[in-house]
């Protein structure tokens, strides 16, 4: 197989990469400052004095990291002991040793962009964690939180539709099953156009009812598989298997997370699958990404509704949870640097978990940067080539496009695209279905 071509980094002067570091990324960090800020006397009250003097404290490792990365400074090993450090580290030390030739050291904006962004939200991390007694608080939360009670006229229509649509499932003949299978799909790929970190923590939510716009937006989903998937898991399900098991490697927390909950309550419903796993992330990350945290903060607000078919809802997803057919997973793997590629080298145990799916879906841009390692393809490259050796199981991408990455296009569909909407790779207006596995 031929190398795989170099990474997107800042190097590249006035590329997504470089104004994500140069501008996004400060902003997103005065962000959190001021949200320590804003919760000084709430800390006062839990903790005393000690609360005050851990907000300073995290406000000052912030600062300095801000610092850090506005100078283009050194990146520095992390120094709070941790279950990840090590493997931090040593990645960090790996690329320092790939750099020795040109007597360089890793540093913000001449390091690959995936890795430098990652490692900012680490930091962020090791702030929070080095200031005891606040050392459990999630400077994003309070975004997710706003985001999500933002959408809920669109929450309310979704579990509406879903409450109505379950009640006559089994009515519904293959085809109608189907059709409803696309839609559901679809409100989950839109649903991560609300992502915080591209808004640089500003409020990204759904205001309008998604599933009213599913036709207008069907241009702009440029690579569509999604009869793969249905062949997939209707032949799992003819062939009566006594388990099927889907995979959702979620990404973001608030609207996005219910979209993936109304279609992981679908596949059940549908029989399409009988056990949802999801993996969601260990520490805070990319401003909304879901923790356990938020996937049981969720379900406890969407039980908790006065709408009744919201609260259904929540009753149904928590119900699910507690018999075993949703499962939730962290690992630290998600919150490392590395590409999927070498999960199976780092992370063996996640690796083996994810070969027992018979169908994994990766939610959103991050997962679609860390799939194809956030390198320079060309558009027009076999997604499975970029994949560049992960093949846990089938599996497929389901992102809007927010980096300027996309593998698998027809050849001339980008040149097209660009021609018609210079900003298309980074907007999160087009979307993608895009799978790999046996046809
Ligand atoms: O900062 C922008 C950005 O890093 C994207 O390029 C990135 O992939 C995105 O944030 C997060 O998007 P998502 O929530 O869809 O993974
Ligand atoms: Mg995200």
């Amino acid at each position: 197989m031929a190398k795989p071509p170099a990474s997107l980094s800042g190097q590249d002067v006035g590329s997504f990469a470089y104004l994500t570091i140069k501008d996004r990324a400060p902003q997103i960090l005065t962000k959190a400052i001021d949200t320590l800020h804003r919760h000084k006397s709430e800390f006062f009250e839990k903790y005393g004095e000690a609360g005050v003097e851990a907000e300073k404290k995290a406000i000052s490792l912030l600062s300095k990291l801000r610092n850090e990365l506005q100078t283009d400074k050194p990146i520095i090993p992390l120094v709070e002991k941790c279950v990840d450090t090590d493997m931090w580290n040593q990645y960090l030390e790996h690329h320092q040793s790939l750099l020795k030739e040109s007597d360089e050291t890793p540093r913000w904006f001449y390091s690959p962009w995936l890795l430098v962004e990652c490692y900012m939200y680490r930091r962020i991390h090791e702030a929070v964690i080095q200031s005891p007694p606040i050392d459990d608080f999630d400077v994003f939360k309070e975004s997710k939180t706003q985001s999500f009670f933002e959408s809920q006229e669109s929450v309310i229509a979704l579990c509406t539709y879903l409450q109505e649509l379950v009640r006559t499932i089994e009515d519904l003949d293959e085809n109608q099953l189907k059709n409803e299978f696309f839609k559901l799909l679809q409100i989950s790929l839109w649903g991560n156009k609300c992502d915080l970190s591209l808004s640089a923590g500003e409020a990204s939510s759904q205001k309008t009812n998604v599933l009213n716009s599913l036709q207008d937006l069907k241009p702009f989903i440029l690579v569509n598989d999604m009869e793969h998937l249905w062949s997939l898991l209707s032949n799992c399900k003819k062939s009566e298997k006594t388990s099927i098991r889907v995979a959702i490697v979620l990404d973001n927390s608030g609207f996005e997370l219910v979209t993936d909950f109304i279609l992981a309550d679908f596949l059940l419903s549908s029989k399409l699958a009988n056990e949802i796993h999801f993996y969601g992330k260990s520490i805070p990350w990319f401003v909304s990404d879901t923790t356990v945290r938020d996937f049981n903060w969720l379900i406890d607000q969407v039980k908790c509704s006065n709408h009744k078919w919201m609260s259904k809802c929540g009753v149904d997803w928590e119900n699910d949870v507690k018999m075993g057919r949703w499962v939730y997973h962290d690992h630290i793997f998600w919150t490392l640097p590395h590409e999927y590629c070498v999960m199976s080298q780092v992370a063996p145990d996640l690796y083996a978990e994810l070969q027992k799916a018979h169908l994994i879906l990766f939610k959103g841009d991050l997962n679609y940067r860390k799939l194809t390692g956030d390198r320079k393809w060309g558009f027009s490259i076999p997604f499975h080539e970029a994949l560049n050796g992960f093949h846990p199981a089938p599996l497929c991408s389901i992102r809007t496009l927010k980096a300027e990455l996309q593998v698998g296009l027809q050849p001339g569909q980008a040149e097209q695209l660009m021609a018609s909407d210079p900003t298309w790779l980074t907007t999160g207006k087009y979307g993608i279905f895009q799978y790999d596995g046996p046809l």
